[in-house]
C-alpha cells in the first residue's frame, strides 16, 4: 500500500504526455498497464531507454520519503515521467534536476515536462557526474543499474540525506537490488532494500548497451509465436568449453528431475541470498531463475516456483549441482530465512568510486 501523496501524484501526472507514440500507436490501456515500456533500443536491439514499471517507481518513490521544498538529482531522465512525479512530490519550493545522456532522450523529456507544465529541469551529460550546479542535493535517485557508487553521488549528498540506486549485486555483477543509502560523513550506508532490477548505466550516447553476461539460450519461432524454450545465464558459463556449453544446453531442453523445497521460499529473498552466497564459478540463471551448474559442467539445478516464491529444484544432468543448490537453501533456512531487509550494504569513500561492503545482519 503506497501512501496518499504518492497517490496523488500518480493521479496528477498523465503517463501517455511521456508516451505519446505508444499512446497514439496502442492506445491508453497499454499505457497504464502496470509494466516497463521500452521506448530506445541500441544498434544490437537491447533496450536503452523505458518509462519504468509504474508499480516499481511508486515503490522507489516510496521509499524516497521525499518533502516539499527538497532538491532532487535523478540520473537517466528517459521520458521524464519519473522527474514529473518528483516535481511534484517536492511541490512548486523544490528543485528537480534530472541528467540524461542520450541528447535525442533528454529533448523528448523536456518537451513533455513542458507539456505538463512541470517545472523538473533535464539536462544532457554523463549521470555518472552527478550534476555540481545544483548541489547539495537532499535526494538523489539513480534509474538505472550501477555497477558501483560514483564519488560524484556521494560528494553532492548534503549529509544525513539519501539516494537511491539499483546497485549490481555482488558489486558490478549479475543480479540487482534497489538501495536506498544514507550518507553519514564519508560513508553511505543502507536503510532499505527493493528487488527489481533496471537496465544498465552506459558510458557514451547510441553507444552499445553493456555486454549482457554470457548466455545460453534455445528458441522456438514459429510463424509469429516466438517463445523460450531454454536460457541459462552468467559469468559461469565462460570457463566452460564450447562443446561442454552445448551439452548443458541440450540438457537444459529435457525434463528435469524435480524435488520440492518443503517451503515457499519468497523468490526475491532466496534469489538475492543464492546470487550473493553462491560461487560465482558456479552461479547461472540470473534473477527469475537462479541456480548453479556442477563443478565440471555436466550438470545444472534451478530453483522454480511461481511469481513470487519458490518451490522447488528442477536438475538436468549429472554432477554435484543439486547438492550445492539443496546445501545453500539449507544455510538460507538456517541463518533464519533472511530477506533484502537484512542485508547491509555500506559504501566507503576515500576519493573515487565507493568500496562496497555486504553483510548479513546477525
Ligand atoms: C530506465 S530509463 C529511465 C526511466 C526514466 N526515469 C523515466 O521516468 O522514464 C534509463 C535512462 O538512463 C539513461 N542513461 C544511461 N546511462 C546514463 C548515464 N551514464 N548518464 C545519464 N543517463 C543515462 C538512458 O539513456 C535511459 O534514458
Amino acid at each position: 500500500m503506497k501512501s496518499a501523496t504518492i497517490r496523488r501524484a500518480f493521479l496528477a501526472v498523465p503517463r501517455e504526455r511521456f508516451l505519446p507514440e505508444v499512446a497514439e500507436r496502442e492506445g491508453l490501456e497499454r499505457v497504464y498497464q502496470d509494466q516497463a515500456i521500452v521506448t530506445v533500443k541500441d544498434e544490437r536491439g537491447t533496450p536503452a531507454s523505458s518509462s519504468s514499471q509504474p508499480s516499481m517507481m511508486a515503490s522507489m518513490l516510496e521509499q524516497l520519503d521525499l518533502r516539499p521544498g527538497q532538491r532532487v538529482l535523478e540520473v537517466g531522465a528517459g521520458t521524464g515521467y519519473n522527474a514529473a512525479l518528483l516535481a511534484k512530490l517536492v511541490g512548486a519550493r523544490g528543485q528537480v534536476v534530472s541528467v540524461e545522456l542520450d541528447p535525442a532522450t533528454a529533448r523528448g523529456a523536456r518537451r513533455a515536462l513542458a507539456n505538463v507544465k512541470s517545472h523538473a529541469k533535464v539536462v544532457r551529460g554523463d549521470g555518472r557526474e552527478g550534476w555540481p550546479p545544483g548541489a547539495p542535493y537532499d535526494r538523489i535517485i539513480v534509474t538505472a543499474s550501477a555497477p558501483d557508487v560514483p564519488g560524484a553521488w556521494h560528494e553532492q549528498l548534503a549529509d544525513g540525506s539519501l539516494l537511491e540506486l539499483p546497485l549490481r549485486l555482488p558489486p558490478g555483477g549479475a543480479a540487482q537490488a534497489i538501495v536506498t543509502l544514507r550518507k553519514q560523513g564519508d560513508a553511505l550506508r543502507s536503510e532499505a532494500l527493493l528487488h527489481g532490477g533496471f537496465m544498465p548505466l552506459r558510458d557514451a550516447p547510441g553507444g552499445p548497451v553493456p555486454a549482457p553476461l554470457p548466455t545460453l539460450s534455445a528458441t522456438e519461432q514459429i510463424d509469429q509465436r516466438r517463445q523460450s524454450l531454454a536460457s541459462l545465464s552468467g559469468a559461469a558459463l565462460r570457463r566452460l568449453s564450447a562443446a561442454r556449453r552445448q551439452r548443458l544446453l541440450s540438457l537444459a531442453l529435457s525434463e528435469p528431475r524435480t524435488r520440492g523445497l518443503g517451503l515457499r521460499a519468497p523468490r526475491g529473498a532466496l534469489g538475492l541470498y543464492l546470487t550473493l552466497e553462491a560461487p560465482e564459478d558456479r552461479l547461472v540463471g540470473g534473477w527469475r531463475r537462479p541456480g548453479v551448474i556442477s563443478q565440471n559442467g555436466d550438470g545444472v539445478a534451478l530453483l522454480a516456483g511461481g511469481a513470487k516464491t519458490l518451490t522447488r529444484i528442477e536438475s538436468y544432468g549429472e554432477g554435484d549441482a543439486e547438492v550445492l543448490l539443496l546445501r545453500l537453501v539449507e544455510e538460507w533456512k538456517d541463518r533464519g530465512r533472511p530477506t533484502g531487509d537484512d542485508l547491509r550494504v555500506e559504501v566507503r569513500f576515500r576519493g573515487g568510486a565507493g568500496s562496497v561492503d555486504l553483510s548479513w545482519e546477525p
